[in-house]
């Protein structure tokens, strides 16, 4: 007899960038009131799904050596939320194909939930609409929901109460990983610090900003990057600097922490300029890997799945 071996059903998902990230005054629930103008990625993770008898969790690719794959893995979690509202079991085998730096700051591990709860809506043919996933997306975690949504957003509440922001052109990328990563609740507890301290300077509205991406102008585009989380990843990283400062003087036309870092996002003129930026910081040894990226791209979405199935 002929044995059918079940195929996968593939999702991509999106990594992000913030270009403006203003963080409010920390809430009651711990989480800090944001203004985040999202812009996904093609610095991407694909989520492979394949019918099984158990949960499994298995990752390859970058840092994949650096990633859970039991319930502390947001795929884990998203698989059981999402069999709990259907009544059935999470049995389904996970394949985690790294593309975006782990704890980088550019959502991978929300990226792979969004692609989860994509995929396994196509698997076990439950049919959510998209409403519901994002509704079950903000219950994983805050990026879930813009990973989800992809393209150019802007960001409220924690994050996860999206607006889709009018983008022209394509923004072209240099991405610098550090070494190491940064916990993203540690990054928020230091800008706490530094504002119980002083009075670090806040990113004002992006009201200008939006203008600039409707205009599809890079060159205007790029003073006008912000981050208010940057001044507590620099601190906790303070090598961080010379990373920014070598993009710059390679060419970039401006540089950025990527939201609680300590990945570096450099904003180039074209994409030729890009890959010479990408090759002058690969010679300056400022950073772990380089890679070059392009955005808005769309958010998490079945590649291929079994039509057989
Ligand atoms: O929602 P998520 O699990 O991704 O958030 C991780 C952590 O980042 C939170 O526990 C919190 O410490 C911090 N955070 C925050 N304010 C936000 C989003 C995240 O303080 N709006």
């Amino acid at each position: 007899m002929l044995s059918v071996v079940p195929r996968p059903v593939i999702v991509r998902a999106p990594s992000k960038v913030n270009l403006h990230l203003g963080v409010g005054d920390l809430r009651e629930d711990g989480y800090h009131e944001l203004t985040s103008v999202f812009q996904a990625l093609s610095l991407s993770d694909d989520v492979h799904l394949t019918e099984s008898d158990a949960l499994t969790v298995r990752v390859r690719g970058v840092d994949a050596d650096s990633v859970p794959t039991d319930r502390g893995n947001l795929v884990w979690q998203a698989a059981e939320l999402l069999a709990r509202r259907a009544g059935r079991s999470a049995d389904v085998a996970i394949t985690i194909v790294k593309g975006v730096p782990v704890a980088g700051g550019m959502a991978g591990g929300s990226a792979d939930a969004a692609a989860t709860l994509v995929g396994l809506n196509e698997l076990w043919r439950l049919g959510l609409d998209r409403a519901e996933l994002f509704e079950l997306g903000a219950e994983l975690g805050s990026d879930v929901p813009f990973t989800l949504h992809g393209m150019t957003a802007l960001g409220t509440g924690r994050g996860e109460k999206l607006l889709p922001v009018l983008s022209r052109n394509s923004f072209h990328w240099v991405i610098a990983l550090a070494k190491g990563g940064l916990s993203t609740p540690a990054v928020f507890r230091e800008l706490d610090r530094l504002r119980a301290e002083g009075d670090p300077p806040r990113i004002g509205d992006p009201d200008e900003l939006m203008h600039a991406l409707a205009a599809g102008d890079a060159t205007a585009l790029a003073p006008l990057l912000g981050n208010d989380l940057q001044a507590a990843a620099l601190s906790l990283k303070p090598e961080l600097r010379r990373t920014l400062r070598a993009g710059v003087t390679a060419g970039a036309l401006a540089g950025i922490v990527s939201g609680s870092g300590p990945t570096c996002a450099f904003l180039c003129s074209d994409e030729d300029v890009a890959v010479e930026v990408a090759a002058e910081l690969a010679g300056a040894g400022v950073c772990r890997t380089i890679r070059v990226a392009h955005g808005p791209v769309p958010g998490a979405r079945v590649l291929a799945d079994d039509i057989s199935r």
